[in-house]
């Protein structure tokens, strides 16, 4: 299980606030049956270049702290991939640093949206940074279901789009979350963890209700879009079997 959203790194964002917290958020991932967690605190690039040299020399540090930490046992905890949760703001296809905050060794950016109502310029943006040739994941698109008026628009970009585990969790937006599956507009999962409390590692529940309520080949999809955005390869069309009409009424 490869989790592709996560505020573990110590003091960066507003995810563990401290080195032990985000160990202990390490251990349950991995206890749970998570290999991989793909590290993306808060870039926001409101200063332009500037912010992102800011941001990256914390990750290190928060990293360097991190790896020195459970480098003598190793096997208790998932492999570190580093990556960044961008925010989306003005201009931000024009910093030179913009393909730092790939996830390591790919192509892949994960984009936030920005917080209110989401403008033509916006869409232009995520078009310019498609442009130079990096590939924008959209982050916790179940974040966002309030302005699906503009989804036809944001899926019309030809993206890949995350969700987070717990909108698997609860019930209610499980069969809006099948329509995205259905339509193509969904590839990866993420839990989005930031601590120990209200926002506690919970990638492998999500996972498993996919696997059970879903079906196995929405989760193998899910494995398979994941490990291919590691390997910086294309990721296939989702084109997944649809649920018969009982399935999705106990969804
Ligand atoms: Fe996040």
């Amino acid at each position: 299980m490869i989790d592709f959203h996560s505020h573990f790194l110590p003091n960066v964002d507003d995810g563990a606030k401290n080195l032990p917290e985000s160990l202990e958020m390490l251990r349950l991932s991995k206890a749970s049956g998570v290999d991989t967690v793909v590290s993306t605190s808060h870039c926001y690039a409101f200063h332009g270049s500037k912010s992102i040299t800011h941001f990256l020399e914390k990750r290190k540090t928060a990293y360097s702290l991190v790896c020195d930490a459970i480098k003598s046992e190793k096997d208790a905890y998932p492999k570190i991939v580093l990556g960044s949760e961008v925010h989306l703001v003005k201009n931000l296809s024009t910093f030179p640093e913009l393909p730092l905050l790939c996830i390591e060794n790919t192509d892949y950016i994960l984009i936030e949206m920005p917080f209110g109502k989401w403008k033509d310029e916006d869409f232009e943006e995520i078009y310019r940074i498609k442009n130079l040739g990096l590939k924008p994941i959209i982050a916790h698109i179940d974040r966002y279901f309030e302005f699906s008026e503009k989804f036809s628009e944001l899926f019309s970009l030809n993206l890949l789009y995350q969700a987070n585990a717990e909108s698997f969790i609860s019930h209610s937006n499980r069969k809006k979350l099948l329509e995205l599956f259905e339509t193509d507009s969904l590839h990866i999962l993420g839990s989005d963890m930031h601590n120990l409390s209200s926002r506690p590692p919970c990638f492998a529940e999500a996972y498993r209700i996919i696997e059970k309520k879903f079906g196995t080949p929405y989760s193998h999809y899910i494995d398979t879009a994941s490990q291919r955005i590691l390997e910086n390869k294309t990721v296939p069309v989702p084109k997944l079997p649809r649920l018969n009409p009982i399935k999705k009424l106990i969804l």
